[in-house]
C-alpha cells in the first residue's frame, strides 16, 4: 500500500483491480435485477426502457449524479454503493474530500488522500465531478478559525492555488465560495461572518473567484448557497440577499460563471415551488449557469409509517423537480447523497438519536440500495422536462 498525506493509505493497484472486480460484480448484479425491481414500498420503479436517472437526465442534457463520501466503499455495503453511482450518476460531487478541515487538519498537514482516492473512483467510473467547496467560513478547523487576517487572507490564496494545481485537469467545475449568506451574523450584505471575511470583508469572495480562474482557466467557477427555497421570510431574504450579491460580483467583473442552489428542502417549511422557480430564473438572466446542487427532502414531519413518508417525499421531489426543471439555465442536477443511510441527515439522527427507531427517508434509494417512490418520481421528472 503507498501511503500519501498524513498517513492516509491509497490502494495499490492491484488492491483497486479487487475492488473494481467486486465494483463490477455489484453492478453486473444491480443492473440484472433492474427490469423485475420493485421499490421499498412495492411501487414499480423502472421507467420506460428501464432507464438510470443519469440515463434519463443524460438524454435532456442535464448532467445528473449525487455528492459522494469515499469512506462509504470501505463500509460492508461499499460495493453496492459504488455500483448504484455507476448505474445511476453522470457525475459524483465531492461531500468531503476536498473540504479545508479534511485537506488541511492541522497547519501542518496537507492531505490528498481522500480526494486523490474520489478522482481515481471517477475514472474508474467514468463520472464528472465536481469539487466542493474550495472556501467556506463554516466548518473550520480551529487553527484556520485563530488564523488573523493576512495569515487567512494567505491561506486563502495559497489554498486555492494548490488545490487547483492538483486536480484541475481532473475535476472541471468548482463551489469556489460555499454559503456566503448569514443574515444571522448582522453583516452588511447579509454576509456570514468568519476568518476569510474577517480579513477581506466581503472582496474575500471576487478575490477566491480571481485566484480560482488565474489558476484553472478552464475551469466552470460557482457559488453555492443553501436555504433559498422557502415560502417564508427566511427563504426570501436569503434569495434577496443572493440575488444582491451575485449582481455585486457581476458588476465588478468576478470571474462567477455559476451559481449552486443547494434545495435541501424540509417537510416543515412552506414551498411555492413555481415562486421559486421564476427566482431561478432571475438568476440566470444575470447570465449565470445554475445547478440544483444538494438536494435531499428532511421527512421529519412527515407520517412515522415508511410507506406513507416515501409518498409523501417522492411528491415533494414530483412538485420541485416539475417547477425547476423546465428553467433552460438548470445544468446539473445533484442529490446530496443517493441512498438514505449515507444522508448527513441519517447520521446527524444516529448521533444525535442513537436509540431511535425511525431514521430518516431523504433520497431516492433505501438502505439496502432499493428504488423508492422517490426514485420513480425524480425518474418521471426527467422523463417529461424539455430538453437542454
Ligand atoms: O467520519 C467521522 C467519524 O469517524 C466520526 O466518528 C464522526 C464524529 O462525529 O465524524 C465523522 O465525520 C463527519 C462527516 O460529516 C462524515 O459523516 C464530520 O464530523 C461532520 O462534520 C461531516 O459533516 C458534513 C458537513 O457538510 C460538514 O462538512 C456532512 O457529512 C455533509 O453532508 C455536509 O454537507 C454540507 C455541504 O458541505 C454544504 N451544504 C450543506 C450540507 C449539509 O450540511
Amino acid at each position: 500500500m503507498r501511503r500519501s498525506g498524513a498517513g492516509m493509505t491509497r490502494p495499490a493497484p492491484c488492491e483497486i483491480d479487487r475492488r473494481r472486480l467486486l465494483a463490477g460484480a455489484a453492478s453486473l448484479l444491480a443492473a440484472v435485477a433492474l427490469p423485475a425491481e420493485r421499490t421499498a414500498a412495492g411501487v414499480a420503479a423502472v421507467p420506460a426502457g428501464g432507464l438510470s436517472l443519469g440515463e434519463l437526465a443524460a438524454a435532456k442534457g442535464l448532467l445528473f449524479g449525487a455528492s459522494f463520501a469515499t469512506h462509504e466503499l470501505d463500509k460492508p455495503y461499499g460495493a453496492s454503493y459504488a455500483a448504484t453511482y455507476a448505474r445511476e450518476a453522470r457525475m459524483v460531487t465531492s461531500e468531503l474530500e476536498l473540504k479545508l478541515y479534511t485537506m488541511r487538519p492541522k497547519a501542518t498537514a496537507l492531505d490528498f488522500g481522500p480526494a486523490d482516492r474520489l478522482v481515481l473512483f471517477a475514472r474508474e467510473h467514468g463520472l464528472a465531478l465536481h469539487g466542493h467547496n474550495l472556501i467556506w467560513n463554516d466548518a473550520l478547523p480551529d487553527w484556520i478559525r485563530r488564523l488573523g487576517p493576512d495569515e487567512a487572507a494567505f491561506l486563502m490564496d495559497t489554498h486555492i492555488t494548490t488545490v487547483l494545481e492538483r486536480y484541475r485537469a481532473d475535476i472541471p467545475t468548482w463551489d469556489v465560495v460555499n454559503e456566503p449568506i448569514a443574515p444571522w451574523d448582522r453583516l452588511p450584505g447579509n454576509l456570514r461572518g468568519g476568518v476569510f471575511y474577517a480579513a477581506l470583508g466581503e472582496g474575500y469572495i471576487a478575490e477566491s473567484f480571481r485566484v480560482a480562474r488565474r489558476v484553472a482557466p478552464q475551469a466552470r467557477l460557482f457559488l453555492n448557497e443553501a436555504q433559498t427555497e422557502s415560502d417564508d421570510e427566511n427563504g426570501a431574504v436569503f434569495r434577496a440577499s443572493l440575488l444582491a450579491l451575485a449582481k455585486r460580483l457581476k458588476a465588478e467583473g468576478a470571474p462567477v460563471d455559476g451559481i449552486g442552489l443547494e434545495c435541501h428542502l424540509d417537510s416543515r417549511r412552506p414551498y411555492d415551488f413555481p415562486r421559486f422557480a421564476a427566482f431561478v430564473e432571475e438568476l440566470a438572466a444575470e447570465g449565470f449557469e445554475i445547478a440544483i446542487s444538494e438536494l435531499d427532502v428532511n421527512d421529519v414531519a412527515f407520517p412515522a409509517d415508511p410507506a406513507e413518508r416515501d409518498r409523501k417525499v417522492a411528491d415533494v421531489y414530483r412538485r420541485f423537480l416539475a417547477a425547476v426543471l423546465p428553467v433552460k439555465a438548470v445544468r446539473r442536477l445533484t442529490l446530496w447523497q443517493i441512498a438514505d443511510h449515507t444522508s448527513w441527515m441519517y447520521y446527524d439522527d444516529v448521533r444525535l438519536h442513537p436509540k431511535a427507531l425511525r431514521r430518516p427517508r431523504p433520497l431516492p434509494f433505501d438502505e439496502r440500495f432499493r428504488r423508492k417512490a422517490a426514485w420513480s418520481a425524480i425518474a418521471e421528472a426527467l422523463d417529461a422536462m424539455p430538453p437542454r
